[in-house]
């Protein structure tokens, strides 16, 4: 059944619907979600199909209180309190060990699931109003560019979902950062709206970056699993020597013109921010990439960010939109 997705900000349509094991688009403080009943396999699998995503790729439960942690979590690791304390609600999702009410299908049959509470206040008040916690992926189809607007939700899937909840622009604009406790340590499997800088401010305990390979795909590690972010225009991460080519049908995208190339002469450059600000960068890198894809360059060159702070993010997913 395809119909035209709707976008509004009618609440209680979203719960209508969500009630009713249908998916619903929705805004959170990171990116668009596609969300669904966590409990019930039959709207986990419409998640799945409607964005053509492989049952191997886990996706993460969204609560909305402290309180909603127990029936999706079977134990929380002490190292995880002053995380959950400092950063939720927020963009940092956390690896638990699972109860039984959540299904092989959400875990890919892991024994963990990954939780997070948003801060966005219309997703908050959604899941308030639902007796059940939310799975939510990212709301585009499975290998291509996130979405941080309704109208890039609508742009990928308006034809397969019934319903996208505006909840305006992200405000974050990457990914929640994803963490998990490794026994001895606490390991980033995912860089995202929390830099580590954020995380080791706050505990005492080891904070180590998983490395992932492309080439190694390590199945029980969800972390690795490809994602690719990619626009449909080709993305080349910008060398020095790139840019002092011929660029006359070529965008450019870098944080500003100090960084890249003040006398740089392009199809056309996107500077995320001209003050240098990697929270304003990160807020528009990915309606950054779905503008430039739409705008009809030949190649998109991405200047990486500095490896700090919410530039590790970016940079993570420049690298993979790049790796095709
Ligand atoms: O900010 C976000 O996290 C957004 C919004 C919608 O909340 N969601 C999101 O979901 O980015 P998605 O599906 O695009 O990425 C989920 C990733 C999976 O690809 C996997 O790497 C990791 O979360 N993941 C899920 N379950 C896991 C688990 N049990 N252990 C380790 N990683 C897991
Ligand atoms: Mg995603």
């Amino acid at each position: 059944m395809n119909k035209e997705a709707v976008i509004g900000t009618d609440l209680a349509l979203a719960v209508q619907l969500l009630l009713a094991d249908e998916v619903v688009a929705v805004p959170t403080e990171t990116v668009y979600g596609l969300a669904g009943n966590a409990f019930h396999d039959r709207a986990v699998s419409r998640i799945f199909a409607s964005k053509q995503r492989p049952f191997f790729d886990p996706l993460i439960v969204h609560i909305a209180e402290r309180a909603d942690l127990g029936i999706v979590a079977d134990q929380t690791p002490t190292a995880y309190l002053p995380l959950m304390d400092h950063f939720w609600p927020g963009p940092l999702t956390l690896v638990f060990p699972r109860t039984s009410r959540i299904s092989d299908l959400i875990t890919s049959g892991l024994e963990t699931v990954a939780v997070r509470m948003p801060a966005h206040p219309l997703f908050r008040e959604l899941l308030k109003r639902l007796p059940f916690p939310l799975a939510a992926p990212s709301a585009n189809l499975f290998g291509r560019t996130s979405p941080t607007t309704a109208m890039h939700v609508a742009q990928q899937l308006g034809d397969v979902i019934p319903y996208i909840l505006d909840g305006g622009p992200c405000q974050v604009g990457v990914e929640s950062t994803i963490v998990r406790w490794t026994g001895d340590g606490l390991e980033i499997l995912r860089p995202g709206g929390i830099s580590r800088e954020q995380i080791q401010a706050v505990t005492d305990l080891e904070v180590s970056m998983k490395v992932r390979s492309e080439e190694q795909i390590d199945i029980t590690v969800p972390g690795q699993l490809p994602e690719h972010y990619a626009p449909r225009t080709p993305l080349l991460l910008a060398t020095p020597e790139l840019l002092q080519s011929d660029l006359s049908r070529d965008a450019v995208l870098c944080l500003n013109r100090q960084q890249c190339c003040p006398e740089l002469n392009a199809f056309q450059l996107v500077e995320l921010s001209p003050s240098g600000d990697l929270q304003e960068a990160a807020a528009r890198f990915f309606a950054a990439l779905h503008e430039l894809d739409a705008s009809g360059c030949r190649r998109i060159l991405a200047v990486p960010l500095p490896e700090s702070g919410l530039g590790v993010a970016m940079n993570d997913r420049l690298r993979r939109a790049a790796h095709q």
